[in-house]
């Protein structure tokens, strides 16, 4: 064995999702890719393994409110509805672009959990006080899971929202972690982005949080994730 035989990620990548996704399960998921690429969103969706990946991870960890930094077409959305609407869950999810919003809706519809996901228009950073003053006058439960894919300068600054509006127990999925690590210097070759969270750093200092980085290699080439649990 050698790091070597990553060559072959892709195609691991293409049978695991030929094996492990039905046909049934995958037709939702294959419109909300075309009608995205078609609307000119960009295609850095989560690959379909990835997807369920998230799936698994919401099924396990029993969540009934999950909160979403950054809905894209509605693909991860997809996925997050299919783990909780079978427990009267439902989804939360925030995205400033309003033409993403218009074909995350209609993708979300198509693969019938329109109703289990609620998308709220705005910047993370204005949408979150207002969910966590709906949290404070107990019109909103806190959630119990949350999968961070927005703007990559802010992953720890969406991290800690997270942890104010979670339940004790709760997971936390950051996505990116590792392109973001390279890409702002804080590992690597280029040049350190002073502007750019630190996240793995900060996070390692968060009492509020026990945390891992996870390395990933596949569809959506060399990336990782972070995961991390509510105290
Ligand atoms: C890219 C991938 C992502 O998952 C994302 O959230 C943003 C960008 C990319 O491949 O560039
Ligand atoms: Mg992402």
């Amino acid at each position: 064995m050698s790091i070597e035989n990553v060559k072959h990620a892709e195609a691991v990548d293409a049978y695991s999702q030929s094996n492990l996704i039905s046909t049934t399960e995958g037709e939702a998921l294959d419109h909300a890719y075309s009608n995205s690429s078609k609307n000119g969103i960009p295609e850095i969706a989560l690959s379909p393994v990835q997807g369920k990946f998230l799936n698994v991870l919401a099924t396990m960890s029993g969540a009934k409110n999950v909160l979403e930094l950054g809905t894209l077409g509605g693909y991860s959305g997809i996925w997050l509805a299919r783990a909780v609407s079978k427990h009267g869950g439902k989804v939360t999810s925030i995205e400033i672009d309003p033409k993403r919003r218009d074909v995350a809706t209609e993708n979300l519809e198509y693969a019938g959990v329109g109703d289990d996901v609620e998308i709220l228009l705005g910047p993370g950073l204005e949408v979150l006080p207002r969910i966590a003053k709906e949290i404070e006058d107990g019109k909103r439960e806190r959630f119990d899971f949350t999968f961070i894919d927005a703007d990559w300068e802010n992953q720890y600054t969406y991290l800690d929202w997270a942890v104010k509006l979670s339940k004790k127990g709760s997971a936390i999925y950051v996505d990116n972690v590792v392109r973001q690590m390279l890409e702002s210097g804080i590992v690597g070759d280029e040049k350190r982005d002073p502007e750019a969270d630190d996240l793995v750093a900060l996070t390692g200092k968060d009492d509020r949080v026990e945390a891992t980085l996870i390395q990933t290699v596949g569809a959506k080439d060399y990336d990782g994730f972070l995961l991390a649990v509510v105290r």
